[in-house]
């Protein structure tokens, strides 16, 4: 479990990414994976790493209709990836297992931003290394803006009252080395909680209304986010954009991969803490095993602290965003993913030389993920964006309306999923679906699937 930590040390916010403007337009950016060391504590070295630094990386950030290159370097002594976890975009330039890049070695993907704003982010997928690259700290956020989130009167001031929130658990030895955990079923469970790097946070905010991105960038843990004081936590966005109106909830639960924006609306002076918290309800939901992916564990995550004297924020609008549901009429193809108990898709363990799925550009699908074990995993899906249709038989909760990319699959449960998948086939290069708990999807609880033009 994880103790009580002090509030003694300010949120590290990550850096903006820097980026360059080619002739043709292109924004550039430049990523290079590297070794260091890094003080979560004073004084107590942990070996890390990070992209632009000692640990994490900084925040990309690019507009709707942009290109993008992003030139990735691997500084390195062994071979790793950047996948770029919620984008759409052509598999070549999805960064994972296929497109490993080797030490010294460069990568340099480029793509059409074509989605909506969101909040995504960006991680390693060398295959049988995920876990290990992540939790040595290879991540970082990617926003995503548009026009349309850009007219709502939203906080926007990046670090001030918009703010990246990357939870992570993490261990450590008496000499305050970073060391692997002990592995339970879900795998590796840190007994120290870090956000953005760092141990122990408080923000300071001095806006009425502060808007937090939560990544759950952990390998293992889930999280039921809530505040102290049991306000309620104001729910404007899942992964892959904004809901269409903010939702409350007792709690917002993200399991390893997923991201969540909350509006926290502050009084002059005040403190409140984001803590995890287990209730009865929600342990009743993920079942008696949910100890497996520390759901039963409840502690601080971030002391919020408010100045007295705070800046007023307009109004948040009722509607963010229009969200269609999709024509179920419309279905062409409907697969059934049965998560088992070896680690397996379907009754497979990953093969990168196996395509399991061949999905037809532009069509509408429907994937039914069973989740037909005792303990939660975390399904994703790469290039798309997903609603939930039916969780067994039943409509999503309202939390879980919107877009989706990444979804807590509870014990012995059924999800109905839809989603299409536009504009890039390549026969030859498939994308991923897996287990985002990275010690599954690292044993093999992860298949591929090509997208291929009509007749092929
Ligand atoms: Cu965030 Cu295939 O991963
Ligand atoms: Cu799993």
């Amino acid at each position: 479990t994880i103790g009580k930590v002090d509030f003694d040390k300010p949120l590290a916010i990550p850096p903006l990414a820097e980026s360059t403007v080619d002739a043709d337009g292109t924004r550039v950016f430049a990523l290079d994976a590297q070794a260091g060391a890094t003080e979560f504590e004073p004084g107590e070295s942990s070996d890390t790493w990070g992209f632009n630094g000692r640990y994490l990386g900084p925040t990309i950030v690019a507009k709707r209709g942009e290109h993008v290159r992003v030139d990735m370097t691997n500084s390195l002594d062994e071979p790793t990836t950047v996948h770029w976890h919620g984008m759409h975009l052509p598999a070549e330039m999805d960064g994972g297992p296929h497109q490993m890049v080797e030490p010294g070695g460069s990568w340099s993907p480029e793509w059409d931003i074509d989605q909506q704003a969101a909040t995504l982010w960006y991680h390693p997928h060398p295959h049988g290394e995920t876990e290990d690259h992540v939790s040595r700290g290879l991540a970082g956020m990617f926003l995503v803006q548009d026009d349309a989130e850009a007219a709502l009167a939203l906080p926007r001031e990046y670090g001030v009252d918009d703010v990246p929130v990357i939870v992570q658990d993490t261990g450590f030895s008496a000499e305050g080395e970073q060391e692997a955990n002990p592995r339970g079923y879900a795998g590796g469970l840190g007994d120290e909680l870090i956000v953005n790097g760092t141990r122990g946070p408080y923000l300071d905010v001095h806006d009425e209304v502060v808007r937090l991105r939560l990544l759950n960038a952990s390998t293992a843990r889930s999280y039921a986010f809530a505040w102290s004081d049991g306000r309620p936590m104001e729910l404007i966005g899942t992964d892959g954009g904004l809901l269409e109106a903010p939702v409350e909830l007792d709690h917002v639960r993200l399991s390893p991969g997923e991201r969540a924006e909350v509006l926290l609306r502050v009084t002059p002076g005040e403190e409140v803490v984001l803590q995890s918290r287990m209730t009865p309800e929600i342990a009743a939901l993920v079942g008696p095993v949910a100890a497996t992916n520390g759901g039963t564990d409840s502690f601080d995550v971030l002391q919020v602290r408010a100045a007295d004297e705070l800046d007023p924020a307009p109004a948040v609008p009722e509607q963010l965003n229009s969200i269609p549901a999709f024509d179920e009429a419309e279905v062409v193809t409907t697969r059934t993913f049965e998560l088992n108990d070896s680690f397996e898709i379907n009754g497979e363990a990953m093969d990168m030389g196996r395509i399991d799925e061949t999905v037809t550009v532009g069509t509408l699908e429907r994937w039914v993920v069973e989740n037909a074990t005792s303990v939660p995993h975390s399904f994703h899906v790469h290039d798309v964006q997903f609603r939930v249709a039916s969780i067994d038989g039943a409509a999503p909760p309202p939390e879980l309306a919107g877009w989706k990319d990444t979804i807590f699959t509870e014990p012995e449960t059924e999800y109905e999923l839809l989603m299409r998948f536009e504009d890039y086939s390549d026969p030859d290069t498939p994308y991923m679906y897996h287990c985002h708990l990275l010690w599954h999807e690292d044993q093999g609880m992860m298949g591929q699937f090509a997208v291929v033009e009509p007749g092929q």
